[in-house]
């Protein structure tokens, strides 16, 4: 079985943001050369999985603390197996990248730039200890332009600790008002163990952050974006074909610590922990590994979970019975599915309660 999705993951960070719960490292930007080394080397041990590869993800951590002439030899060691047209990305904080930056990266093969942006209002900017000011990730993300790549995204998030529907407001006209090729907008989560969380960070109420969910939507469609996944927006043909890939189940191969591969029925997770990561595979060994093997009830579940992510409708011969498919004429009748021809799929109602309807559909989501 030959795998076309490929993940790499680069840990190393300046700080760690408030809000993140992320296999990364502070501190630890010496390790970056051994880190690289034991990358490709888990790299050539994989490569026999690897076909033609559609989709190359380097997420993080913050990719771009890698530097240029170290994602030059990544991205060289990847060229060979690239297929035409394939879509390359980078995660990107905007204090880390300049136009050289930039231009060594385009110049590798990366064809979409990811802009990890978050608000462009100071104050939230700081409550999220983010590094980089509105001006840098303005300017990030025209440069990014300039330079030529294919597609720019930028993140958001919604429902920060002490974020208004005023402030929202403003980020989104902030955020029209560059034009990115893609946005994704997520509800901030606050995962345990985060700085925020263990402050006692107050969580948005449940209602404002239905609104905000709701106004960040009709914001970017007005603009021309297709609300193309629960919290993804893009321009026609800038949808992100590496997560639509993941949304579908489809294999894929992800390598660096901490990173998740699926490959069939086998799930396999590395430990994080850049030392040990680094260790195991200069003495030739896989790096220390979570291995699972996937049902086919676990899959079943896993495609309708990310199935209903997607704006398109799910064909029950591929995904498979709902655990309750008596629910589905209720939901039908409540407006929330659409069901016709062997087919179903959440109305735009229902991709606002898209929680609601998993429960109602699923046994455990
Ligand atoms: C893997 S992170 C890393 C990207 C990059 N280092 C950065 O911070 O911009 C990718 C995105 O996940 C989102 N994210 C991270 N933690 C989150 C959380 N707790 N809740 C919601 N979204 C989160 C952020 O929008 C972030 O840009
Ligand atoms: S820069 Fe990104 S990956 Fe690093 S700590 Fe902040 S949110 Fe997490």
């Amino acid at each position: 079985m030959s795998v076309s999705h490929l993940y790499l993951h680069s840990p190393f960070c300046s700080s760690r943001c408030g809000y993140c719960a992320f296999v990364v490292e502070v501190d630890a930007l010496e390790k970056r050369d051994a880190y690289l080394e034991a990358l490709l080397t888990e790299l050539e041990r994989e490569e026999h999985r690897l076909g033609e590869i559609e989709t190359v993800y380097l997420g993080g951590g913050t990719p771009t603390l890698m530097r240029a002439p170290r994602l030059e030899r990544l991205l060289a060691a990847i060229r060979p197996r690239l297929a035409e047209g394939a879509e390359v990305t980078i995660e990107a904080n905007p204090e880390t990248v300049d136009r050289a930056l930039l231009e060594s990266l385009r110049a590798s093969g990366v064809t979409r730039v990811s802009f990890g942006i978050q608000s462009f209002r100071p104050h939230l900017l700081a409550a999220l200890d983010r590094g980089a000011t509105p001006e840098q990730g303005r300017a990030a993300v025209e440069c990014a332009r300039s330079v030529g790549f294919d597609s720019v995204s930028v993140d958001l998030l919604m429902a920060a600790p002490g974020q208004t529907l005023d402030d929202l407001e403003a980020d989104l006209q902030d955020t029209l008002a560059l034009a990115p090729d893609h946005v994704s907008w997520y509800e901030l989560e606050m995962k345990p163990g985060t700085s925020l969380e263990r402050m006692g960070a107050p969580t948005a109420d449940e209602d404002v952050a239905a609104d905000m969910y709701r106004r960040t939507v009709s914001a970017l469609e007005a603009a021309g974006y297709r609300w193309y996944e629960t919290a993804n927006f893009a321009m026609p043909g800038h949808e992100c074909r590496h997560s639509v890939a993941y949304w579908s189940a489809a294999d894929y191969l992800g390598l660096g610590v901490g990173a998740v591969s699926t490959v069939g029925s086998e799930r396999w997770r590395n430990a994080s922990g850049v030392d040990r990561y680094v260790a195991a595979l200069g003495r030739g060994d896989d790096p220390l590994r979570h291995r699972e093997t996937l049902d086919d009830d676990t899959r079943r579940r896993e495609r309708w979970m990310l199935g209903l992510r997607l704006d398109g409708p799910i064909a029950l011969s591929w995904a498979g019975p709902p655990d309750h498919p008596d629910a589905v004429d209720r939901l039908v009748g409540a407006g929330l599915l659409e069901a016709s021809n062997g087919r179903l799929a959440l109305t735009r109602e229902g991709r606002f309660l898209q929680n609601s309807v998993l429960h109602e559909l699923m046994e455990y989501a």
